[in-house]
């Protein structure tokens, strides 16, 4: 692979003010081949295409220099691949993490092009995976890929690149259990969150958890015609909206007992940290499009974001929803739920909250099934410690002496709390997504100077980490 022109014809200016890494063809037709491979996870049907995408990235891998090798799993395969300093001088290693599946896309859901077929409008790359996480990985392959070719990074570097992190990284752990002494590393870096704003650099330093379940009712054995049962027999939509309904009491707390016991409080700076990005309530509603803003009362909505845990309802599915009326009395009610968690929630005791909160409050008049889904643990690291200071300075260089903002991010990245757990690391979430960059929507879009701008920071991030 060609990165000529990364950091200019092969002069290294340094990392100032007003640096330029221009980007070479190679690179964004690289970056676009990535693009193109609709790497759905959810989709049975593009196993073929996951291997496909991680065989493209095995290769990209080689060609930058570095050993790569794929590792196949009960679900998509992990791509891994090292780059170690010849002469076996003891140095760090950094871990890169990123995921190479994406979100479903499909024109039907707003999209004004092929979601995957590149396009550039306005220095905008739009495509599914822009950023979401094709773009900010590949940012990083960029920057590791010009230090090995002007003559080396200076800490030894590990990428894992999974296909399953939009689907919850279920295999992911036992590839890292297994590779354990391989990927052994002082510390994991991240670029799957979002920025306060464009150049706004932005150190994510706690992300929620997550657990996932689904609620299935039934009613009569079968559908009944609503007029011959209707109002003797109890209808499973009208049980399902009343239990969802009662999740949420009037100020917008969940209701399941012992929900909150664990949550942690922030500390003042956190809160202070929360205002200092500058993000309105109404610019939150803005980015939304959403007519108003509702949540837990006593809290910004970017607090409610990032501090406070949530009940969501993701589907709701029953009875007749095709064209025209129909007088059926149905046979089944069904939701799928989601909770965000926080620091120091534990997703399986939550889960088991809510089922047990769920079949309570349901009526003995219809039979009720829980299904539990993914899960994944919040996670949080104080920024003044570790590495923490070390990718401030980085992020501050990497965009000229800009202020660094502390985020506390609202989306979950299941795989970072079993990295510390399996590997012992903290990890930097040093994101390079925008807040309106509409990842998991149609049209998502990545600046395309961002690759750039990402390789530089990747580089002013592995010097700082080799200096710290
Ligand atoms: N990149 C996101 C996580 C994220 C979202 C970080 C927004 C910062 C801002 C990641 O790809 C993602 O969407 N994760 C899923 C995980 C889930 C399927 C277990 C999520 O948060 O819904
Ligand atoms: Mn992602």
């Amino acid at each position: 692979m060609d990165w000529r022109g990364c950091r200019g014809a092969g002069v290294n200016t340094g990392y100032g003010q007003n640096d330029r890494m221009p980007l070479s063809d190679q690179a964004q037709a690289d970056y676009f081949d990535f693009l193109r491979f609709p790497t759905v996870s959810a989709d049975p049907s593009k196993a073929q295409t996951m291997r496909e995408c991680a065989d493209w990235l095995e290769k990209k891998f080689e060609e930058m220099g570095m050993k790569a090798e794929i590792v196949p799993t009960a679900g998509a395969p992990v791509v891994l691949a090292k780059w170690k300093k010849p002469g076996g001088l003891k140095r760090k290693t950094v871990l890169i993490y990123g995921h190479y599946d994406v979100q479903p896309a499909e024109m039907g859901d707003g999209w004004t092009g092929d979601p995957f077929e590149p396009r550039v409008i306005e220095g905008m790359v739009v495509a599914r995976g822009s950023t979401d996480n094709k773009g900010q990985i590949f940012a990083h392959m960029l920057g590791v890929a010009d230090m090995i070719r002007s003559g080396g990074a200076e800490t030894d570097v590990v990428f894992v690149v999974e296909g399953e992190e939009e689907v919850g990284s279920d295999n992911l752990e036992a590839v890292l259990r297994a590779r354990k002494e391989e990927l052994a590393c002082d510390v994991a870096v991240v670029s799957d969150t979002n920025m306060a704003g464009l150049d706004k650099p932005t150190l994510t330093y706690g992300l929620r958890g997550i657990t996932a379940l689904q609620v299935d009712l039934t009613g009569p054995s079968h559908d009944l015609h609503s007029g011959v049962y209707g109002g003797a027999v109890v209808n499973p939509i009208t049980v399902l909206t009343r239990l969802l309904a009662g999740l949420h009491d009037k100020n917008g707390r969940v209701t399941i007992p012992g929900f909150y016991s664990k949550v942690r409080k922030p500390a003042a700076w956190e809160r202070k940290a929360a205002r200092d990005l500058g993000v309105s309530d109404a610019e939150v509603r803005r980015q939304a499009g959403s007519p108003a803003l509702g949540g837990e009362a006593g809290f910004s909505a970017i607090e409610r974001i990032g501090m406070r845990p949530t009940a969501e309802i993701n589907g709701i599915t029953g009875g007749y929803q095709g064209p025209g009326p129909k007088t059926v009395l149905p046979s089944k009610a069904s939701a799928k739920l989601t909770f965000r968690l926080v620091p120091n929630q534990d997703p399986k005791e939550i889960t088991a909250r809510v089922e047990k909160d769920l079949k309570k409050r349901c009526p003995k008049t219809v039979k009720i099934q829980v299904t539990r889904h993914h899960g994944g643990f919040p996670y949080f690291c104080d920024p003044k410690k570790g590495f923490g200071p070390a990718a401030v300075r980085a992020l501050s260089q990497a965009w000229g002496g800009e202020k660094v903002h502390f985020l506390l991010e609202g989306g979950t990245i299941p795989i970072v709390s079993v990295i510390k757990k399996v590997l012992g690391v903290e990890t930097l979430l040093v994101g390079l997504s925008q807040p309106d960059c509409r990842a998991h929507g149609p049209d998502e879009t990545f600046p395309i100077r961002y690759l750039e701008q990402g390789a530089k920071m990747n580089q002013a991030l592995l010097r700082q980490i080799a200096k710290a």
